[in-house]
């Protein structure tokens, strides 16, 4: 490796190993500090990204979590779906509490936008899926939340009804393309059994070329703008949203989000080669919590799941529902690391697993054949029939938010992380022990 190589840029990517809710935006936040354009991909506001800094909180959906670093830019990819009403409230919040955002963010042109009735749509295929559909089954619902996520990315992939967020800088061509898709979507939401007036294209058309003046000052070509920072010599994070196991291709489908939420999305979500990504810092939960409908095999329904649920704070960020939650599963956390590439974990929420006598680690999977598997299975129905294989291991009780280092910490938890590398055969290279951002220890 040449010097010129050696002190080039890094990049690095932040993913979730597991089903959202990792602790992202803390650790994005963190990284923040050592890198110089902060990156959203895939997604849109279903995610939610909790920091803590200082005693204050805030929530993120579309921005990145670096936006709470002056200095940095922060940028809002072709891959993801901007919600522009909730973009601009939350600019608009984060600056009423004195975040400056202004130059510092930029939106893609190629962005997809998710218009009222992607929500409506998702809204209503999740009712008719709950209660008309069930039939004998019980729920077909996915648990979505609502924010019009589906919809907006089937409407990307249909082509012609879509509107991108350079469509709501030009008011005639919006409203053109309105009228065809308001016309369309106002029988199909009527197929879904709701009731309401036909969609009025001339208002929505107008309403949304107001929403694209305002966001104007952000809206570029992110792919060209990635590109020359990469040129100038700066360097990126990118900020995963959702997580490995949501990944359309490759989470536990049809019980997934609809994009690609594992470092698998960065290229397309961005135009940036996976051959640029230097580093790949996987975030996982010390235990597992998912939101929604779908396959959980460790799922604890008794107290300890409760417990840990108290403990950890587990309630979403976006939509406030409780989080299911359970023991770590490192069958689909090691299958997550592979899919992504990790090169280092970020154990997270570390803390709340202090004061169990006791902890169970998921190390196998029994089939219903009785055969033992460590390979996980991307596929909801199948991995809705296997049972954990676990190993048990000495909990602490000792409050782990003022350790220094992984030395300072109690023997049996080092002893939970050494287990944890070993089964993973990825480093753990930071430890989360506290909602805030100087709760973090970083292996020497
Ligand atoms: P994200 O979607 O992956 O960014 O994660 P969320 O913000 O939705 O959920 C993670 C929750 O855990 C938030 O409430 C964070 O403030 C909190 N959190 C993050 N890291 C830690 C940690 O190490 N310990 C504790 N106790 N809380 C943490
Ligand atoms: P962050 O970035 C947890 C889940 C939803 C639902 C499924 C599909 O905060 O980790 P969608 O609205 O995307 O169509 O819902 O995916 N889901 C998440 N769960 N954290 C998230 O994001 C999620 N984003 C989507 O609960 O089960
Ligand atoms: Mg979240």
């Amino acid at each position: 490796m040449s010097s010129t190589e050696r002190n080039a840029p890094r990049n690095t990517a932040v993913v979730g190993l597991q089903w959202g809710d990792e602790g992202k935006g803390k650790i994005v936040d963190l990284l923040t500090a050592e890198h110089d354009v902060i990156v959203r991909y895939n997604g849109g506001a279903n995610a939610g990204h909790t920091v803590e800094v200082g005693g204050e909180r805030y929530a993120l959906h579309l921005i990145p979590s670096g936006i709470l670093n002056p200095g940095k830019l922060n940028v809002i990819g072709n891959g993801v779906v901007v919600d522009p009403e909730k973009l601009i409230e939350e600019i608009e919040r984060l600056r009423s509490r004195g975040v400056d955002v202004g130059a510092n963010l930029k939106v893609s042109d190629r962005a997809h936008v998710v218009m009222p009735y992607h929500k409506e749509q998702d809204a209503a295929l999740e009712e008719f899926l709950a209660h008309i559909a069930s039939g004998e089954r019980g729920s077909l619902a996915i648990g979505t939340t609502r924010r019009g996520i589906g919809p907006a990315y089937a409407d990307k992939i249909s082509r012609s009804t879509a509107i991108r967020v350079g469509d709501l800088l030009d008011a005639a061509h919006l409203r053109d393309r309105l009228r065809v898709v308001c016309r369309l979507r106002t029988a199909e939401l009527k197929a879904l059994g709701v009731n309401a007036p036909a969609l009025d294209a001339d208002a929505l058309a107008e309403r949304f070329a107001a929403l694209g003046s305002t966001l104007r000052p952000h809206v570029t070509d992110t792919v060209y703008a990635l590109h020359d920072a990469m040129a100038d010599g700066r360097s990126l994070l990118f900020e995963g949203a959702n997580a490995c196991l949501l990944d359309i291709d490759h989470g536990t489908y049809p019980f997934v989000t609809s994009s690609n939420c594992s470092t698998l999305g960065i290229p397309s979500g961005t135009g940036i080669t996976g051959n640029r990504i230097h580093r790949v810092l996987g975030i996982m939960k010390a235990y597992t919590s998912r939101v929604g409908a779908g396959p959980f095999p460790t799922e604890l329904l008794d107290g300890t799941g409760e417990r840990i649920r108290q403990r950890g704070r587990e309630f979403g960020t976006t939509t406030g529902r409780p989080r299911r939650t359970g023991w770590l599963d490192l069958v689909s956390v090691r299958y997550s690391a592979m899919i992504c590439g990790a090169t280092g974990i970020a154990c997270t929420l570390f803390d709340v697993l202090s004061g169990f006598e006791e902890l169970k680690i998921c190390t196998g999977y029994r089939l219903p054949s009785g055969t033992v598997t460590e390979r996980f299975l991307p596929d909801a129905r199948l991995l809705a029939q296997v049972e954990p294989v676990y190993e048990t291991l000495e909990g602490w009780s000792e409050d782990i938010r003022d350790a220094s280092d992984r030395q300072a910490l109690p023997s049996a938890a080092r002893r939970y992380l050494d287990r944890i590398e070993k089964y993973l055969g990825v480093p753990v290279e930071m430890i989360g022990v506290g909602p805030d951002r100087a709760h973090t220890l970083v292996a020497a």
